[in-house]
């Protein structure tokens, strides 16, 4: 199995924003052909036009990943388009910030759809046409949380973390089976994107404050800085990939304090704190 990109057919979901943008450009450099989705149709075209102006062949489509049935049928489209398929980025998800005590359910199966099942359904429509490559790559981003657990984040963390379990299981499957394909799966920690606008809060909580602590507090690293580890990550052919340095650290102190940990971040957490929503307790 080869670890270029050149002519390599790249599938990158959720690529209308953020890290998927930058990767996609990366890749686009790289001399990938590129299979982008998203949600956000204007996003999605901004994309597309800065990788083609990269020289990259670009297909682009509407896709919402938690259609299971869409997904599946784009899985083949893309395949009978390109005549193969080598990676998939299974990029797209959401952020939520909300209490246990205040999500409503509605809310934490929304973020399960989209973090989890939107990885689920696109590496299960792909996985066949990855194999039949011979050179094929999954690629499923989780993140710093799906690590380590803060307050607040428990819907998110409980997403991150199930595609963690996924992915690597998968990894083990795919060794079993002699397969070619191999698998990563991506811990970013706080890279300087929307998502944190984009993002869901319970009922009763300001979503400018969530915005403004992530921004402030938490982003510390480029999209494209992201976009590099990420995709030198994957030519190395790493399982686990962790984006910047505190993602690194806050990993090793998980695992050297299991339970301190989550103690210090308990502690740590009052200075993340969101605000209410003006009017609400
Ligand atoms: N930014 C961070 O600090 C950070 C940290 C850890 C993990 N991550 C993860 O990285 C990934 C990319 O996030 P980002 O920071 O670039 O955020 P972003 O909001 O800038 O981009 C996410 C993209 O996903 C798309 N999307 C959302 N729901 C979708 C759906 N149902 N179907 C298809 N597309 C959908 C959005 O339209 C958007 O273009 C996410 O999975 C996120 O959880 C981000």
């Amino acid at each position: 199995m080869s670890t270029g990109f050149t002519g390599k057919v790249a599938v990158i979901t959720g690529a209308g924003s953020g890290i998927g943008r930058a990767l996609a450009v990366n890749l686009a450099g790289r001399g990938a052909r590129l299979a982008l989705s998203d949600v956000d149709r204007d996003g999605l075209e901004a994309t597309a036009v800065r990788c083609e102006a990269r020289g990259a062949d670009v297909r682009e489509d509407l896709l919402d990943v938690t259609e299971r049935e869409a997904v599946l049928a784009y899985a083949a489209e893309v395949k009978a388009h390109f005549g193969t398929v080598h990676q998939l980025y299974s990029n797209a998800g959401i952020a939520y910030y909300g209490e246990v005590w205040r999500e409503a359910f509605k809310d934490i199966e929304r973020v399960l759809d989209v973090n989890f099942w939107g990885v689920v359904n696109a590496t299960k429509a792909f996985l066949p046409h990855l194999i039949e490559s011979g050179d094929g790559h999954v690629v499923n981003v989780s993140s710093l949380f799906g690590l380590i657990t803060l307050p607040a984040q428990s819907s998110y963390s409980a997403s991150k973390f199930a595609v963690r379990g996924f992915t690597e299981s998968l990894r083990q499957e795919m060794l079993v089976a002699r397969h070619p394909v191999r698998v990563s799966c991506v811990h970013p920690g706080g890279i300087k994107t929307s998502v944190a606008r984009n993002a869901m809060v319970a009922d009763g909580l300001d979503p400018d404050s969530v915005a403004r602590i992530f921004d402030r507090r938490m982003a510390l690293h480029s999209p494209e800085m992201a976009a590099e580890t990420i995709v030198e990550g994957v030519r190395r052919q790493r399982a686990r990939i962790l984006i910047g340095g505190e993602a690194k650290l806050f990993d090793l102190l998980n695992r050297v304090a299991p339970t301190g940990s989550q103690r210090f971040w308990a502690w740590y957490s009052r200075f993340l704190a969101v605000a209410p929503r003006k009017g609400t307790a």
